[in-house]
Parts: structure tokens; sequence; C-alpha cells
């Protein structure tokens, strides 16, 4: 019997669970045997923490969000050692893991993570384990592939939040200034902001000027319009970092997340009343949209592919349209990262939605 291992890994996101269905119907198919490591890479330490995904147990789980072999962002496996790039695995974890591959005879181990464990799974890879990767992000960051499934699902909640939040804000007058996911790259914010009608757009790519966004107020009520649609990515800064605290507690200001330090900087120079609301993890949770579920299906059986193949440090990715594979070395070489010439921007640019710069 040719058994194979999965978890997931890092932030969860919807779709996961697609991914998990696919691979253990693949599986069957082949007359394989599916085991899903819980609670991501921890699964694999000692007692080693698995279960069998067969179609019992992945059936009815295609339009839930999360995992339902659960996840973790921190960890054994995760470590990251100063001075050194990259992530390293201490040697007694990565013994316990080898260990774990050899109780189980397990032919290969599928990955499912984010740019910090798909390293992880690189690292493995490069120690001799067998093991391929499945590219996973709400934020779409990952290089060498032009989508990761969550992507949607979240801009979506973005979207459908604006629809809210543009009534409320319109009643009352206001500029609202409303933050999403994306540290590093701002996909969400620049795809929800404009699917769901943004007046301006801050993303981590384009630093912006607190000046440039007050302007963009003055004019819109030049021409009549009293109430402001800001979104915000998490990671968005001003071009100078952000003003200093005028508290004297300087602990104050780092607290705050960035639509908190936007809206101070708006209140007293607007003539409007300034209110701020973070989506937070809402973009994380709930069910998959369809293109979720078929993009993590698509995942889970080209993982399963790969495995025969005999393809091991690769990952599943989508390419033009296509299914196919990159070395995991690749994909977590370089982020993806908004283009600021790219078609969206140009295309929210030219509706007059300002990216503060
Ligand atoms: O990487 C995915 C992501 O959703 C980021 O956009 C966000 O900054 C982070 O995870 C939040 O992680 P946590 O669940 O640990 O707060």
């Amino acid at each position: 019997m040719t058994r194979i291992g999965i978890l997931t890994s890092g932030g969860d996101c919807p779709g996961l669970n697609a991914v998990l269905r696919a691979a253990s119907r693949a599986c069957e198919s082949r007359g394989w045997e599916l085991v899903g490591f819980c609670d991501g890479f921890e699964g694999l330490l000692p007692p080693m923490n698995h279960r069998l995904l067969d179609r019992r147990a992945t059936n009815g789980v295609l339009h839930l969000g999360g995992t339902i072999i659960g996840t973790v962002n921190k960890g054994h496996f995760l470590c990251r050692q100063p001075g050194r790039t990259g992530i390293f695995i201490p040697p007694e974890i990565l013994g316990k893991a080898r260990q774990t591959f050899q109780n189980l005879g397990l032919r290969a181990l599928i990955v499912v993570g984010g740019d910090g464990s798909l390293s992880t799974a690189l690292h493995m890879h490069q120690c001799g384990l067998p093991v391929v990767g499945v590219p996973k992000t709400i934020d779409n960051d990952i290089g060498a592939t032009d989508r990761t499934f969550g992507f949607d699902s979240a801009v979506e909640c973005v979207v459908s939040s604006l629809d809210r939040l543009h009534t409320t804000t319109a009643s009352h007058k206001r500029i609202m200034i409303v933050e999403v996911m994306g540290r590093h790259a701002g996909w969400i914010a620049l795809h929800g902001g404009l699917a769901g009608g943004a007046d301006v757009i801050l993303i981590p790519e384009i630093p912006f000027g607190i000046d440039a966004i007050q302007r963009v107020v003055s004019e819109r009520e030049a021409r009549g319009s009293h109430s402001h649609m800001i979104v915000i990515a998490e990671g968005a800064r001003p071009r100078h970092g952000w003003p200093r605290p005028s508290s004297n507690n300087p602990s104050d200001r780092r607290s705050l997340a960035a639509a908190e330090l936007l809206a101070r900087e708006l209140a007293d120079s607007t003539p409007r009343e300034v209110r701020s609301c973070i989506l937070g993890h809402l973009q994380r949770g709930g069910p998959p949209v369809f293109s979720d579920r078929i993009l993590g299906t698509a995942f889970g059986v080209k993982a399963v592919e790969l495995v025969e193949a005999g393809l091991l440090g690769h990952m599943a990715s989508l390419r033009n349209g296509s299914m196919g594979s990159v070395p995991i070395a690749e994909a977590v070489q370089q982020m993806r990262r908004v283009e600021t010439g790219g078609e969206a921007i140009r295309t929210a640019r030219a509706t007059g939605i300002s990216f503060g710069d």
C-alpha cells in the first residue's frame, strides 16, 4: 500500500479543505492511502498526531472554511536563526520527522502552506525528505504561481463589507477607512477596493502622502461628494513613515493599526468625521467562493500527480491558466507583489481612484 501524508501549515484560508478532499480522492483512485498530520508540521513529532483522510473523512468538507486537520503558524519547524537567511529546522526536530516518515512508510508528504511553510518544506527536501508543495495564502503573494486559493474569498469578503460600509458612510457624510490584510503585498486591497468602489487605495508597494489623500477629499468635496471610502492594506505606509505621536507615551502608536493611524492623521485636517474599520480575520474565515474550491481541488489533484511523477521538491503552480509545477526553491525565492504599472492599477487610476502618491 502506497501511503502519502499531507499537512496544512501557516494561516488558514478558504479552500484548504478542497485540497484535502481532492488529494484524498486522487489517492483513492490510485489505491493509495492519505494520512493528514494535525496542526501543521507539529503532527509529525512524537507521539505523531495524524488521521486517515479517506473518502468518509473528507465527505462534506468542500464548502467549509478553515482546515479539518488544523494548522499552526508557529512551532518547532519554523525557526529563523539570527544572521542566517531562510528557515532552519533544528537537527533533532528534523530527525524526529524523518523517523515519522520511516515509521509510516511515507512515499511523500504534501505541504500546503505559504512562503514560510514552503521554506520549511524546501529545507526538508534539501535534507533528503520526500516533499511536494501546494501554495496557500489569501494574500496571493507567493512567487511562481499566478494565483493562490483563498484570495478570491478574501476579496469577496472585502467587497461585501464595502457594500455595507458605503451606505452608512454616505448617510453620515463621513470618511471611512477600511483596513484589509496584506503585510507585504496589496493584492487584497487593490482588487477589493477596485470591485468595492473605493476612492483611495493604499498598498505597501506604493508609499503614500497624507497630503495627497487630503487633496483627494477636498477635490471630491468640491465636486459634491461628501463621503469618502479609503481602503488601506495593513502593510501600507506613508512615504516618510507615520508622523511622530503627539502623545508622550511612545507605546501608544505602536499598538495602533494602519487604519487607526491614518484616521488620526485625517481627523484634524478634513472637514468630515473619520471612522476606521479593520476587517481582520473575517477575510480568512467562512466558506470558499466557487473559484477557490476549484483551484484548491486542482492543486490537490496536481500534488498527488507530482508524487506519482517523482517530482519531489516541486510545488503545484498555476501559470497562464494551466496547472503545472515549479521547484519550491523558485517559488520561495521571490514574493509576488503588485506591479505598480500593471493592468489593475492602470484601470483603477483611469477611473479616478487615487493611490495617495
Ligand atoms: O499571511 C496571511 C495573513 O492573513 C496576513 O495577511 C496577515 O498579516 C496574517 O496572515 C495574520 O496572521 P495571524 O492569523 O497570525 O494574525
